[in-house]
């Protein structure tokens, strides 16, 4: 293939596209990280992702990705043979739970359709009837990046208050921290995983833990064996900045700036209101189009991804090809069993009003080159849709 020319355009869900000024503060020479100046950095960064996920708690940071943080989040709090309800909301809440499975958990897995989030009243009455409290952790992913389905999380706290039931809440943020409102505290959520390569705006290779007061003192009892993901120790350097073994030095230099971008440049909420509108617009073009948004439930609308349904007969997957090649865009692929039936646009990260446009109308080529049947409207949807919000930010904002 000859040299494309240009940005490639990277708009799948994740990895997202680095700012230039992320990857500058990367591109720096590695410290010593027992030197005086790492531990500065140390204390920097993780303040830093105390505020982005609400919590006035511990947070851990891990040379890992999001799966290394998944791990830890179950070995930290759980002992052989506890039982776990897990919500299967698509493809990354399947591979939670085959994790805890081989961890020597015992899953339940509550069936959903891969079109909705978890529900808080399903969650409710199984915990209802526990009443010899064997669940020990309900895990629920907030953004189910397979599908665009957001879980509404503050629900589903109030339902297990409703059945009184002592369970932890684990939550797996990976697709929409620093993308989605989120609040670790307030929600009263025990441990929230995280990664660095979606709304952070970083590369691959750090993972989070927020960890409530409940889910220390759990795992102080807690019996799964754990040694690289054991919070104790890293919790024990912490307090100084430091790291237990080494940690990934530049991806942390990386952190510092997108942390600065998200909290002190743009706001977090002024970052989420833009990955709301972002979405909308997403969402007015796949209607012009006249395909169908994969998400069922207006209230479970994922800001940071759209996924889109293809009309029976055309594939998905051919029409990703065709956009790569012609286009040099990347979308999303379909998941597990939404594989051939699905593309799925993300539009999270360091991400505009134009880069969305770019976007649609990759799209829009796409889908007319590989004979999808699709009104041209819906670029001209989407647009209308974000001069609006700039006529009138209110609109934005509903
Ligand atoms: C919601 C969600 N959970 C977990 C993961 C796994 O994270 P990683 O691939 O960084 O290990 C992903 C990856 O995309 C994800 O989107």
């Amino acid at each position: 293939m000859p040299r494309a020319a240009g940005r490639h355009f990277l708009q799948i869900p994740g990895p997202t596209n680095v700012p230039d000024r992320v990857l500058r503060a990367i591109d720096f020479p590695t410290m010593d990280h027992r030197s005086p100046d790492f531990g500065v950095l140390g204390k920097e960064v993780l303040e830093g992702m105390k505020r982005v996920f609400r919590t006035t708690g511990h947070v851990v940071i891990y040379p890992a990705s999001g799966t290394g943080a998944w791990e830890a989040a179950l070995v930290n709090t759980l002992s052989p043979g506890d039982k776990v309800l897990m919500y299967e909301t698509g493809h990354f809440a399947s591979l939670w739970q085959k994790m805890a499975k081989k961890l020597g958990l015992e899953p339940e897995f509550i069936a959903g359709d891969w079109r909705s989030g978890a529900d808080p009243r399903a969650i409710q009455a199984r915990l209802s009837e526990d009443k010899d409290q064997r669940i020990k952790a309900v895990c629920v992913v907030h953004n189910e990046t397979a599908t665009g389905v957001v879980s509404r999380i503050p629900e589903v706290r109030k339902c297990m208050d409703a059945a009184k039931h002592p369970a932890l809440l684990l939550v797996d943020t990976i697709s929409s921290l620093g993308s989605l409102d989120y609040r670790h505290d307030e929600w009263g959520v025990d441990v929230t995983v995280g990664g660095s390569q979606k709304g952070l705006m970083l590369p691959p290779g750090l993972s989070f833990n927020a960890i409530s007061a409940k889910a220390l003192s759990a795992s102080k009892n807690a019996k799964l064996p754990r040694s690289f993901w054991d919070w104790g120790e890293m919790i024990a350097s912490n307090k100084d900045g430091y790291f237990p073994y080494t940690p990934a030095t530049n991806l942390l230099y990386g952190l510092r700036e997108a942390l600065k971008m998200l909290l002190e440049e743009e706001g977090l909420e002024n970052v989420f209101a833009r990955h709301q509108r972002h979405a909308e617009a997403t969402r007015r073009a796949v209607r012009a189009w006249g395909l169908e948004v994969l998400a069922t439930n207006p209230a479970e609308y994922s800001g940071s991804l759209t996924a889109v349904l293809l009309p029976a007969g055309h594939d998905a997957d051919r029409l990703r090809k065709l956009i790569l090649e012609n286009f040099d865009m990347s979308l999303g692929t379909g998941l597990g069993k939404l594989a051939g039936r699905v593309f799925r646009i993300g539009h999270l990260g360091d991400f505009n009003d134009l880069t969305l446009l770019g976007t649609l109308a990759g799209v829009e080529m796409g889908l007319a080159l590989a004979g999808v049947p699709a009104k041209k409207e819906g670029v001209k949807a989407a647009m209308e849709y974000l001069a609006d919000c700039h006529r009138s930010p209110a609109r934005a904002a509903a």
